[in-house]
């Protein structure tokens, strides 16, 4: 697949990255911060594929793009004071992470399972696809694992050749830096990662005052640890099953002791690394019971997104450090 370069302002274009997005893949977009790798953030294998095409080894939680608050209240929950920063400062460079809104459409893997999910309103082509296709992008920027945010189009084609079908070209980024991400805490505005929404802009507007990092309760970006590990033990790459436990199964091969097993969920009857991933969030949630003592997990192959979801397992079968930060 050669990565194709267009420009966001031709229609035919902007059809054929929305048809891409509507079919569950992602699509290089121009933004006012950086270009982000966009995907459908409702559907767990289109959030897959931005994993699968970073070549990360871990699930990042991703921001959400709305292009409207009614969207936006749809995925999350807005205080008076999130709902003042909107007022102030969307369409435009900045992010909150906000609690998740119940009923929420956007797929676990995109918040990597966190009860919080990271919102943000853009301006220009980003937001005009949240609009045609009338649900959130998930989007991180559009840079393979490691590497720099990309503020041109060529900088992303460069970045992941052949593992993305189409980046729109919309020029180089006005702001050329990340957004701002904020989470509201009681008494102060919590910056998780700065940007071009200073901190001052949001003392100013909000009259809070602003600390920079998260709390004990806060996740800040790059520090999840082991979020949304279910209660009881997690024993990984079985290769016997014991009486009594529940079993995340991946593939067609069959584990000895299977029959056993209390109960079972499967991944992928398939063996397919993008299901997997999709699937892998709401295993653990299902298997988070205080009646589950025992999870036995079969062998992932450590290859592709397979990586990144052994990497979640693992933080999953950790001991917790702290048993209230879930
Ligand atoms: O300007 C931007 O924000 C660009 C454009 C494309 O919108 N996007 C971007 O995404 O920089 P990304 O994935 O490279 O960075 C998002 C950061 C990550 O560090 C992630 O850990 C953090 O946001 N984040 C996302 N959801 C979170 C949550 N629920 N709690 C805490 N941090 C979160
Ligand atoms: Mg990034």
């Amino acid at each position: 697949m050669e990565t194709r370069i267009r420009p966001a302002g031709v229609k035919d274009a902007f059809d054929e990255a929305l048809r891409l997005l509507a079919s569950g893949d992602v699509v290089g977009v121009p933004t006012e911060t950086v270009y982000g790798l966009a995907g459908d953030a409702t559907r767990g294998e289109a959030v897959a594929r931005i994993f699968e095409a970073k070549g990360r080894p871990s699930f990042n939680p991703l921001i959400a793009h709305v292009d409207d608050l009614a969207m936006a209240r749809r995925i999350a929950v807005l205080d008076d004071v999130a709902e003042g920063l909107a007022e102030r400062f969307w369409p435009g460079p900045l992010t909150m992470v906000l609690p998740l809104a119940e009923h929420s459409p956007v797929h676990p893997l995109a918040t990597a399972g966190l009860p919080t999910v990271a919102v943000r309103m853009p301006s220009g082509t980003m937001r005009s696809l949240v609009q045609a296709l009338g649900r959130p992008l998930a989007a991180p920027s559009a840079n393979r694992s490691g590497r720099v945010s990309p503020t041109t189009a060529l900088h992303v084609k460069t970045s992941l050749e052949g593992r993305v079908p189409l980046v729109l070209d919309a020029g180089p980024c006005a702001v050329g830096l990340e957004s701002t991400i904020v989470q509201i805490a009681e008494d102060a505005i919590r910056l998780l990662r700065p940007g071009a929404v200073t901190a001052e802009n949001l003392q100013h507007v909000t009259g809070f005052p602003v600390r920079v990092g998260g709390d004990g309760n806060i996740v800040a970006p790059g520090q999840l640890s082991s979020h949304y590990a279910p209660s009881g033990r997690v024993r990984l790459d079985v290769s016997h099953v014991e009486a009594g436990e529940y079993l995340i199964a991946f593939g067609p091969r069959r584990i000895a002791g299977e029959e056993g097993a209390a109960g079972r969920i499967d991944l992928s009857p398939s063996g397919d690394l993008r299901e997997a991933a999709s699937a892998l969030f709401a295993a653990l949630s299902q298997f988070d019971d205080p009646t589950i003592t025992r999870i036995a997990v079969a062998p992932i192959p450590h290859e592709g997104l397979g990586v990144a979801i052994n990497d979640r397992l693992a933080r999953a079968a950790a001991p917790r450090a702290r048993e209230d930060n879930r």
